[in-house]
């Protein structure tokens, strides 16, 4: 049976592929819109970055690449074995150049892609936030007046400086891990244990 390898279609895709390479370990080449494919005794599906811990943790997937950022926000019951040394970003609090205190103000309005991460930062801080959930492009929502603050990954910085936001802060960082569903890491290791040994060698 083969290996089911859960990847993100996006950001982390090229750095998980050159990894894969450099282990030696077969991997999907070429453009398309093949979501899923079979090479070698390994099956890839590829998917938007919050449902690759989904599918390993329903055991669809037996592993897969995960940033940081997102299994924080999934809370997906997944063993993370591995730091797989590529997909650095930094999760952060952003606001409005110029307007970096955010101090003062009673309750905040923070759009994000990450609204348990957002919400356990400012509840941690003792700071009431009324979060505003986005699916992407949240740069342009305190501009526009729809939030006074971000809660974002920044990777260059380059998204936020063109839209005008500075750092206030930063959450956490994040970076690409391998993560492996808990029943398949114990029912599958002859499989599993050989491919996190080969890729912890390829990301050293
Ligand atoms: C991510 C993130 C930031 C940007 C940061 O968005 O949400 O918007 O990348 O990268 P930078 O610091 O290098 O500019 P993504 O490209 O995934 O698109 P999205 O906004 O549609 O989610």
């Amino acid at each position: 049976m083969s290996v089911t390898v859960a990847l993100s279609k996006g950001k982390l895709l090229a750095g998980a592929l050159s990894l894969f390479q450099r282990a030696g370990l077969p991997f999907p080449e070429g453009e398309g819109r093949r979501l899923h494919m079979e090479i070698d005794g390994f099956r890839f599906l590829f998917l938007k970055d919050p449902d690759v811990p989904t599918y390993v943790e329903h055991g669809v997937a037996d592993c897969g690449v995960a940033g940081r950022d997102v299994l924080l926000e999934s809370e997906a019951e997944v063993y993370e074995p591995l730091d797989l040394g590529f997909g650095h970003c930094r999760l952060v609090v952003a606001s409005l150049a110029g307007r970096t205190s955010l101090a003062g103000a009673s309750t905040l309005r923070v759009a994000t892609k990450y609204p348990r991460i957002a919400r356990a930062h400012f509840l941690e801080k003792g700071v009431s936030a009324e979060i505003v959930g986005l699916a992407g492009s949240v740069e342009i929502a305190p501009g526009l007046g729809l939030a006074d603050c971000i809660v974002d990954v920044v990777e260059t910085g380059r998204t936020l400086e063109e839209n005008g936001l500075e750092v206030v802060e930063q959450v956490a960082a994040s970076s690409a891990r391998f993560i492996v569903n808990r029943a398949s890491y114990h029912s599958r290791r002859q499989d599993v244990f050989p491919l996190i040994e080969a890729l912890r060698k390829a990301a050293q």
